[in-house]
């Protein structure tokens, strides 16, 4: 999208078709407030230095774009890997976190909720309640408590209140529903929503937050091959380290771009979270989007071996994305990914979070042999993962 269409979805709320705000009649208003604060925190020189002057000196930003040789050999192809397990929390989703939480201190809010599927974006948002003095409460399905374990440590220490439920499969779906319904019984908290999905104007908020991936990763591969990259890949569950990956080149037409669903085991049947390989466009939390839905047409649960990909919607601009075709999404199964987890971890010492292991995996398929230059947007660190496979 460019930036002037990026500035449309902003006014309007919709990405081509898709997006919207789906709501109950008492968060329309806040949404609308929340629009016009975004709207005024953008063309606000100090909240922007503000932010900017926090990524570099509390996340470490910029992140480094680095050249991995060993896995380059490997695939026979020049891949570099953009370092965003190497912020502080380990993950890209303090990047949104901060600048959300900096929204949530400008609109006088005392409270922030979050959901968390892997735990990352419930860490970052504890992280950011701490350093501005805010409490904090993340929902977190049950299963993802279990499988994400050291993240519930983290987001305790940290002085957040961890809500678990166990509706549903446990998992990020139920989470998001039961932060939802939270925010509509207390619609004076802040709702630091996680991914670039939801109502408008979330979509628009979390792509701008994560933009910088995209805007440091297009300037530093200029800076060491000269050109421009022939690809790049991101995984895809909500869709907020994609879209700040890919926003920076969509304008680019000779950069290829590829999002890796979590394909779980069996995309035909479902034990999937694969949303735009086998979903439909349908309304699901609060945004028109695609989204697995059974026979009758109603969102069914997503399945992925990732937490953070195990979600049954996808953000309303890649819905765009993908009828335009600018971005090819393909699923990742659950032994592509961990093979794709180990391999990276013995080639370059880096041991990634399962759902950047969907990424590198998909990366492996379509580069194989080519010699081409590419992108991997390495989203988190793989510490939460150890001792599950
Ligand atoms: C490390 C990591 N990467 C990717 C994701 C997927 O989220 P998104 O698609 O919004 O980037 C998560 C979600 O928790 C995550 O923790």
């Amino acid at each position: 999208m460019r930036p002037l269409e990026a500035e449309s979805a902003l006014r309007s709320g919709y990405f081509g078709a898709y997006g919207g705000a789906f709501v109950p009649e008492i968060l329309a208003p806040k949404l609308l407030d929340l629009a016009r604060e975004f709207e005024a925190a953008l063309a606000d020189p100090a909240f922007m230095a503000e932010y900017r002057s926090l990524l570099r000196d509390y996340v470490g930003r910029e992140s480094p774009l680095y050249l991995a040789r060993r896995l380059s050999a490997e695939i026979g192809a020049t891949v570099y890997l953009k370092r965003e397990d190497l912020n502080h929390t380990g993950a890209h989703k303090i990047n949104n976190t901060l600048g959300q939480g900096l929204l949530a201190r400008r609109m006088g809010a005392r409270k922030l909720i979050a959901e968390t599927g892997a735990g990352q974006h419930g860490v970052a948002t504890a992280t950011v309640a701490a350093l501005f003095g805010l409490e904090c409460t993340v929902f977190m399905g049950a299963e993802d408590a279990r499988r994400q374990a050291p993240n519930v440590e983290r987001m305790k220490l940290l002085g957040a209140e961890v809500l678990t439920t166990d509706a549903g499969t446990g998992t990020l779906k139920d989470a998001v529903d039961a932060a939802l319904g939270h925010y509509i019984e207390n619609p004076d908290v802040f709702y630091c929503l996680g991914s670039a999905v939801g109502p408008h104007p979330y979509p628009s908020i979390v792509r701008r937050f994560q933009s910088v991936i995209g805007e440091e990763a297009r300037r530093q591969i200029l800076e060491k091959e000269g050109r421009l990259p022939d690809a790049c890949f991101a995984c895809a569950g909500g869709g907020s380290n994609a879209i700040g990956l890919f926003s920076a080149f969509l304008d680019d037409e000779g950069v290829e771009l590829y999002g890796a669903e979590g394909g779980g085991t069996d995309v035909a049947g479902l034990r999937t979270a694969a949303t735009l390989t086998r979903g439909k466009p349908t309304v699901f939390q609060g945004s028109y989007s695609y989204c697995l839905v059974d026979d009758s047409g109603n969102p069914v649960d997503a399945y992925s071996i990732s937490a953070g990909l195990d979600y049954p919607g996808i953000g309303p601009e890649h819905a765009m994305l993908k009828d335009s075709g600018r971005v090819a999404y393909e699923p990742v199964m659950d032994d592509e990914a961990v093979a794709a987890f180990r391999r990276l971890s013995r080639l370059e010492g880096i041991i990634p979070a399962i759902e950047s292991a969907h990424a590198v995996a998909l990366a492996e398929k379509r580069l194989a042999g080519s010699g081409r230059l590419a992108i991997i947007n390495l989203s988190g660190r793989g510490d939460k993962d150890l001792g599950r496979f």
